[in-house]
């Protein structure tokens, strides 16, 4: 029995449906054996994805990338998506989707006719209270220290494990990472800075990856009339930054409110996060 997880949840394995506590992987999987894999992580509020087709798009990208073909078309996808949210009763929820290049021999080589390992769970999704809305989250800035393609979502994640626990070592919620320099995002969320009544998020490139939250803000942010850039954005800039925020599935969309110790501008989330999130909760409740 694993703890803190329904076991008796039903998870796909495989075009299986099985119980958690039954879904068995063998240890020659090479998500296990080399972490080499993809996933995705889909939100749904009661009961409906929020953006599916663009985190598929996303799994069906970063599958390429890593040269894994598998025969699930889209149609397919979305299907086991929808199946488990419904057959779930959860109303809050996310989908966790994951695909390995499967069961062979231990040799860093690709093998060949070798089925590729399909695995995805629903689980529920606590959305971020009102407490977090209002007082916001702290954040170190730390090096970061990943490889140079962020934008595969890889479930190698090595690098973001050891940032994410550097932030709970430092008593703060989450990390700014920094490479040269240059902003790139946090453990598992996309940073954006405001300065001068300007939205800043690093470049779409290999640095990052892209959140689905990265297209989503971007959107609002021309609905509510407020300027967004996409450009290299310095340590300097992070620090004096009027408003910082972070994206993600899980988080949405939070201010950060604290940064190396210091209150970010004067502590309190600000005008452009207001604006921003207001116009997230719509996009919710429009689902
Ligand atoms: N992570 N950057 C990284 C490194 C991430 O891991 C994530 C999301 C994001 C934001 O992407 P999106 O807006 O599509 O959630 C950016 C997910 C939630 C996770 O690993 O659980």
């Amino acid at each position: 029995m694993i703890p803190n997880v329904d076991n008796d949840s039903l998870v796909y394995l495989n075009g299986e449906r099985v119980r958690l506590r039954d879904a068995k992987v063998s240890v020659l999987d090479r998500g296990f054996i080399f972490g080499d894999g993809v996933y995705d992580v889909v939100p749904a509020y009661d009961g409906k994805p929020l953006r599916m087709d663009a985190h598929l798009a996303r799994l069906e990208r970063s599958m390429a990338a890593i040269r894994i073909s598998c025969a699930l078309q889209r149609p397919d996808w979305e299907r086991i998506v929808l199946d488990l949210i419904q057959g779930s009763s959860l109303g809050d929820c996310m989908v966790y989707i994951q695909v390995t290049r499967g069961v062979a021999k231990r040799d860093h080589g690709f093998p060949s006719g070798v089925e590729p390992t399909i695995f995805c769970m629903v689980s529920p999704f606590k959305r971020p209270d009102a407490a977090l809305r209002e007082n916001g989250l702290s954040a170190i800035g730390v090096t970061d220290e990943r490889w140079l393609r962020c934008d595969i979502k890889s479930v190698s994640l090595l690098g973001n494990v050891l940032a994410r626990q550097m932030a709970i070592d430092a008593g703060v919620d989450d990390v700014i990472q920094f490479r040269d320099s240059h902003l790139t995002e946090g453990s598992a969320a996309n940073i954006w800075v405001v300065r001068n009544g300007m939205l800043l998020a690093p470049p779409r490139d290999s640095l990052i990856l892209e959140g689905i939250r990265y297209g989503l803000m971007d959107e609002l942010a021309e609905a509510c009339g407020i300027p967004f850039e996409a450009r290299p954005i310095s340590e300097a800039e992070v620090a004096s930054a009027d408003e910082l925020m972070l994206t993600s599935a899980t988080k949405e969309v939070l201010p950060i409110t604290r940064y190396n110790g210091q209150p970010v501008a004067d502590g309190k989330p600000g005008p452009v996060y207001a604006r921003l999130r207001s116009a997230y909760d719509a996009v919710i409740a429009a689902l």
